[in-house]
């Protein structure tokens, strides 16, 4: 499976595009703020129906145009697959797979398989346990459909649960009917997902660690805990015991909505002990294994999204990083690059097919990106 074109109007700073891609390596060259980064996100799209960066859909839209389109092509083993995603500001998202609007989006999610590496992974180590939990989701989302479908009824219960707890202390009359109903389809849910998040962590972890032995040569031994309040007991149980507080509070403080992933090295804090190199080695390892996992179980190669690469590693780094992923392991690639040739005098000399297409945004803001490529086999 690969993208062979991607179209789009209104897409952010693009008017208009046209791409016609490799089904191997794509290297997007340009200045910074040309859009290079902006076709990875209309790319992303595609995939999982959203942007990568920005949850807000209408803010995707060019400034001042009444819409967005997104249109893809892929190849699925020689045949033509067609996706659609349009937007209208305020109005919802259509999105479309040869020609058939979805009823629901989760229906697409996995697909495309695909995995993108970008500076904005960073917050997997800096920022709270959301970032984190959103990464395990959307791993296990893009193989697992039901996964998904419990998640979003997990989320829905809980928060017609914690709008239960507001109500019981607003009113003052504690409904211990009500709240069991809730409570019930929350335990039901939330052990599915926790049976599911850990089978996943156990078995990629060992996949992390040769990833992250591959890119760091192997000298430290880095390492991924999942906690959870229902490791160690029964949800319903733990909800028993939170009774209390939770009332307290007025919102739901146990479950697997405060899962969290523990990064270490050498059994330490990634986040307080690692380098800044250590830690962006342990980020690209963990898209890697990612990209490892979803191949294996899907037996799909996804596409994989390299946003700025140079800024987390060393020449020699990237040269050891672009003969891995331009090997036969992988599949499409495309990587953005604010260098013109760096990356694909790698590829010359690796004798990879590849092409490059060169992003340059016009004076002003609402001037069409123009798009050379040059193809080299
Ligand atoms: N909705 C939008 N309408 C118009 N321009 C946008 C929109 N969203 C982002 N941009 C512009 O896109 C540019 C950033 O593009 P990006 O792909 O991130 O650049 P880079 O080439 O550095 O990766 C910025 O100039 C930004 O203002
Ligand atoms: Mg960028």
């Amino acid at each position: 499976m690969y993208l062979k074109k991607i179209s789009l109007i209104n897409f952010k700073n693009y008017p208009e595009a046209e791409l016609e891609f490799s089904s191997h390596v794509n290297c997007l060259t340009g200045n910074n703020g040309e859009g290079k980064t902006n076709v990875l996100d209309a790319i992303h799209y595609l995939s999982f129906c959203k942007s990568f960066f920005n949850p807000i859909d209408s803010q995707n839209i060019l400034h001042e145009a009444p819409f967005f389109l997104i249109q893809g092509v892929f190849d699925n083993n020689n045949e033509e697959e067609e996706v659609y995603c349009g937007l209208k500001r305020n109005q919802r998202k259509i999105f479309k797979r040869n020609k058939k609007e979805y009823a629901r989006l989760a229906e697409h999610i996995g697909l495309y398989p695909l995995v993108m590496v970008s500076p904005a992974d960073s917050e997997l180590i800096t920022e709270g346990s959301e970032s984190r939990r959103k990464f395990i989701d959307s791993v296990i989302a893009q193989f697992d459909r039901e996964y998904l479908e419990n998640l979003i009824s997990y989320n829905k219960v809980l928060s017609h649960r914690n709008a239960l707890l507001k109500q019981i202390a607003d009113s003052g009359r504690f409904d211990k009917d009500a709240l069991e109903i809730w409570d019930m389809q929350l335990v039901d849910y939330g052990k599915r997902i926790h049976t599911k998040r850990s089978d996943f962590i156990k078995s990629f972890i060992p996949i992390f660690q040769k990833y992250y032995e591959l890119i760091s040569g192997g000298r430290e031994k880095v390492g991924i805990e999942y906690n959870s309040h229902l490791n160690e007991n029964e949800f319903s149980i733990v909800l028993a015991n939170t009774l209390n507080r939770d009332r307290a509070m007025q919102y739901t403080t146990v479950g697997i909505h405060k899962d969290d992933l523990e990064f270490t090295i050498d059994t330490h804090s990634l986040k307080k002990y690692a380098s800044q190199g250590q830690q962006k080695s342990f980020l690209i390892a963990l898209k890697l294994a990612q990209f490892d996992f979803i191949k294996s179980i899907k037996k799909v190669t996804p596409i994989l999204l390299l946003d700025d690469i140079y800024d987390k590693l060393d020449d020699l780094r990237v040269k050891q990083l672009m003969e891995l992923v331009s090997s036969d392991n992988f599949g499409q690639l495309f990587i953005t690059d604010t260098h013109p040739t760096r990356l694909s005098d790698l590829f010359k000399s690796a004798e990879v097919d590849y092409k490059v297409f060169k992003i340059v945004n016009g004076t002003t803001r609402l001037e069409s990106p123009k798009l050379e490529s040059t193809k080299v086999s």
